[in-house]
């Protein structure tokens, strides 16, 4: 197994990308830790997880509060004895997206670029202190391909801001990695394209969808699986030469290496 003996934190564990890690993590020997801030979602996750045989336990975390995060994460260390992977895969508000940016109110565009770069800010932080102690750990952030201009006419999406907090993500990556990997600590930041599966199945969806679809080179949009599978490699040892990067997991819709 790729992540066994290692402890993994996973914030917004009991949303859709959050849970289809957590449950590929744990597949694979880690032991994780749900955050988030709705407890029951984060208990079934876990209960599905022991019942699987794995080692799970959930916590009611606020991952834009620095004193929450610090609790958590002491209470962890003081079980498990050291924190292995972080991913921090919250919602940040993209349903804030469809609006012209001249039309679209200044609070609305600064809410996702605010709260993206505060909580991947905090968690990535408050874990690598930790990390810096034991010389060695993965933080994994979260973007989309929304952070460039994606898609066969590279025009798309009316996605406010949060392209911008994506890209903003991606910066804040590189600079941990560039300031953490001299003690022996990884940051990678995934970058899914849109997955179908979290969207509701209306007609505005289905449309979406297509014109997405047509703007990759695979001709189809990642999968939930897909992008588990991608992060349990990128925090396995397998990985152990990869720092600082983003990994594209657009399907060929952004083929360039930015
Ligand atoms: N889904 C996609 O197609 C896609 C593609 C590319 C990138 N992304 C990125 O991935 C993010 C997550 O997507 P998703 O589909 O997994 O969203 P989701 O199903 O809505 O899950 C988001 C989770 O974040 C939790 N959360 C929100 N604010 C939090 C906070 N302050 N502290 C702790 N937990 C918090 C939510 O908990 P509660 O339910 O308790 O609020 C929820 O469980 C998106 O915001 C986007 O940045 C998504």
């Amino acid at each position: 197994m790729l992540l066994e003996g290692k402890n993994a934190v996973v914030y917004g564990a009991g949303g859709h990308i959050g849970s289809a890690v957590t449950r590929a993590f744990a597949r694979e020997g880690a032991r994780v830790y749900l955050a988030g801030r709705t407890l029951p979602k984060l208990e079934a996750v876990a209960t599905e997880i022991a019942a699987a045989g794995g080692a799970a336990e959930a916590a009611r975390v606020d991952a834009l509060d620095p004193q929450g995060i610090e609790r958590h994460l002491g209470v962890i260390v003081k079980e498990a004895g050291r924190i292995d992977i972080s991913f921090n895969a919250i919602g940040i508000r993209g349903d804030l997206q469809g609006t012209p940016l001249i039309e679209m109110p200044c609070e609305d565009f600064t809410l996702p670029v605010l709260t993206g770069v505060k909580t991947h800010f905090l968690t990535a932080t408050a874990a690598a202190r930790y990390m810096v102690r034991q010389g060695s750990g993965v933080i994994l952030t979260l973007s989309s391909s929304s952070a460039v201009l994606s898609g066969r006419d590279r025009r798309y999406h009316l996605t406010g801001g949060f392209s911008t907090a994506c890209a903003a993500i991606e910066a804040l990556s590189r600079s941990l990695a560039g300031e953490l990997g001299p003690m022996g600590i990884r940051v990678v930041c995934l970058r899914p394209n849109a997955i179908p599966e979290t969207w509701t199945g209306d007609a505005e969806s289905a449309r979406v969808k297509t014109y997405m679809e047509n703007g990759t080179v695979l001709g189809r949009l990642p999968t939930l699986d897909e992008v588990a599978h991608a992060a349990v490699w990128m925090a396995s040892d397998r990985a152990s030469a990869m720092t600082g990067t983003i990994a594209n997991l657009t399907c060929g819709s952004i083929m360039d290496s930015t």
